[in-house]
């Protein structure tokens, strides 16, 4: 694996842990950040032995406060655009084919919001807060905020978090379904890869049209989607993990999946 400046990539058997390392800036996610984010995921995705992927930040305080606000001085709006429109994080992180959970260990705002967002699912500390105050700096969430936030919690919740800005907590989060399961903080990374090495079991073909046809489910009509549905489905009969999983079945074992 490539060293990052603002990253650390290791390896906890099948599932790979990103950790953003500023925590000294609460690990804001500053261009470098963004770009690095992008690189791991890309070496990941081409490496078979990892199957699914952890997004955490460094320390006790913060999984991600948000973009880099001291980036944001002095910057146009063409370059703003840019950056948010280059190599974008988020999308990497929408289109990498292997799950991606979000361990959410502390404040989770903004930016650090739409990363999580971004993810397949979220596992929270109950220490963790979660909001998008970008309101409060004069500006709107730009990093799909105002789009999958929508699509995850309704338009009246999201409603409210984007125009308050206020912040909540992880119970809060639970509640309304932005995160999925909330943990002691001390247990957080234990069932957090409990969890990821479960799911890393699985088919990673399976996972992977699984991922694209829920994916598809908020981003098509419903005759489109049943369609993909079933395309996604049928292609999963053309691998030799289904063979497997069907096999093992019959003949009481626990599968093995190889990915083929
Ligand atoms: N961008 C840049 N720097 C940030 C940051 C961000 N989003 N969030 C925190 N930091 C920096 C602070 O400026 C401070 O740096 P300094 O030590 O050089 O002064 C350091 O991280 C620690 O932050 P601090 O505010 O002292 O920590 P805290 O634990 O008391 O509060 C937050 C944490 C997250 C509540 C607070 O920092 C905050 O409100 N951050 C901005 C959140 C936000 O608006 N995000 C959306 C951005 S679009």
């Amino acid at each position: 694996m490539a060293s990052y400046e603002t990253l650390l990539v290791e390896r906890r058997g099948r599932v790979a842990v990103i950790t953003i390392n500023r925590p000294e800036k609460r690990n804001a996610l500053n261009i470098k950040t963004r770009e690095e984010g992008a690189a791991a995921l890309e070496e990941l995705r081409e490496d078979d032995a990892v199957r699914v992927v952890v997004i955490t930040g460094a320390g006790d305080k913060a999984f991600v406060a948000g973009a880099d606000i001291g980036e944001f001085k002095g910057r146009t709006a063409v370059s703003q655009r840019d950056v948010m429109t280059g190599r974008s994080l988020f999308t990497a992180v929408d289109t990498f084919p292997k799950p991606i959970v979000a361990m959410v260990n502390g404040f989770c705002l903004g930016g650090g919001c739409e990363l999580a967002l971004a993810c397949d699912l979220r596992i929270a500390s109950d220490r963790a807060s979660f909001g998008q105050p970008e309101i409060n700096l004069g500006i709107i969430p730009g990093g799909g905020g105002t789009q999958r936030l929508t699509r995850l919690v309704g338009e009246g919740k999201a409603m409210e978090l984007i125009l308050t800005g206020d912040i909540i907590d992880a119970q809060t989060a639970f509640q309304i379904g932005l995160v999925n399961m909330v943990f002691p903080a001390a247990e957080l990374e234990i069932k957090t890869l409990e969890l990821a090495s479960r799911i890393a079991e699985k088919s990673p073909i399976a996972l992977r049209m699984a991922k694209e046809a829920v994916k598809t489910a908020s981003r098509s009509n419903l005759d489109e989607g049943l369609r993909r549905e079933v395309d996604l489905f049928a292609l999963c009969f053309s691998s030799e993990d289904k063979d497997e999983g069907v096999t093992a079945f019959l003949e009481k074992r626990k599968p093995e999946f190889k990915g083929r």
